[in-house]
């Protein structure tokens, strides 16, 4: 249970502006820390999972540790998702247990999640040369998805419209800035370090295919049955009844899960269900104009 002190160290974070770091729009309460954040020490063995918001983190973050754990179900229902996977930039200087100070005690090999975008990543890890494993996800589905967290989310600011909100995203005002530069910058990157780059959509599609690939990339060798276990495990349904991974627990309080749960649909091409046929050719015009020539090519549905 979260203590009406904790409660109170929470709430003065609510519902607060973005705060920029080096032009990058951060959650207030993360950015307060972010001395220790850029200063943090990697160990070699650790394993980093970078993404945008809302492309597929939690998911990806138990399939990791479903493999390394060599896909021993009850060894992964040890703790919270949030602790076996901590985030490294949720520093705030008052929160007792996570980001860089839960890491600390985090027992190796660790796998850190990270939304920070290439630039803000803490040199020591590319120096330590950590495996990376980036995941990305289409970038309609993303603007849906991060519109429906940032209205249950009270560390975020209030979203406004959906309307108001594309406006924002397509702009990169909002958490984490412009998605278009995180995923492109992040492809970029994988030419001179260890990144897996993901699709979430890939995912969707072909889940053991997936799985095998970041398999390969740890190598670890895991039989059929295994990787058929980290499928079944790791399925949206079985995430989202199980307590330790679907956030819909006393250890976030800043979630609302009432005004739309952290495990929301889990589908690729919801973006169908929000964007007006206006919005939609706008934003592919735009998106025409950012992600010419890139090499990268998302599918909007599976
Ligand atoms: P939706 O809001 O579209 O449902 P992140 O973990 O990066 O915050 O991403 C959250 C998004 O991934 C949410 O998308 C969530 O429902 C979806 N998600 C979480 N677990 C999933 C799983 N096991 N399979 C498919 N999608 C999953």
């Amino acid at each position: 249970m979260t203590s009406p002190k904790e409660m109170e160290v929470h709430e003065n974070y609510f519902r607060k502006d973005w705060v920029l770091i080096r032009g990058v729009p951060m959650i207030c309460a993360f950015s307060e820390n972010w001395e220790r954040i850029d200063q943090f020490q990697a160990l070699p063995d650790d394993i980093v999972i970078a993404t945008y918001p809302k492309s597929g983190t939690t998911w990806m973050s138990e399939i990791l540790d479903m493999i390394l754990a060599s896909g021993d179900v009850e060894k992964c229902q040890r703790d919270f998702i949030h602790n076996k996977v901590p985030m490294l930039e949720f520093s705030a200087p008052n929160y007792v247990d996570q980001g860089t100070k839960k890491l600390a005690t985090t027992p190796s090999p660790r796998v850190i999640k990270t939304h920070l975008p290439v630039q803000l990543l803490p040199k020591s890890f590319w120096k330590k040369n950590c495996k990376i494993v980036y995941v990305a996800r289409n970038a309609k589905d993303v603007a849906v998805s991060f519109y429906h967290f940032d209205l249950m989310n009270k560390l975020h600011p209030e979203p406004g419209t959906w309307a108001q909100y594309l406006e924002k995203y397509m702009a990169g005002e909002v958490g984490y800035g412009s998605w278009y530069d995180h995923v492109k910058d992040w492809w970029e990157k994988r030419k001179d370090h260890r990144i897996l780059y993901i699709f979430y959509e890939d995912m969707k599609e072909d889940p053991a295919r997936e799985i095998r690939k970041v398999m390969q990339f740890l190598e670890k060798d895991l039989g059929e049955k295994d990787v058929e276990t980290i499928i079944q495990h790791t399925s949206f349904q079985a995430m989202k009844e199980n307590p330790k991974t679907n956030y819909d627990t006393q250890a976030t309080p800043f979630f609302v899960n009432a005004i739309s749960p952290f495990m929301r649909k889990g589908i690729a091409g919801d973006w169908k269900n929000h964007f007006t046929v206006a919005q939609s050719e706008a934003f592919d015009i735009d998106y025409a104009k950012k992600m010419k020539g890139k090499g990268l090519q998302f599918r909007m549905e599976v």
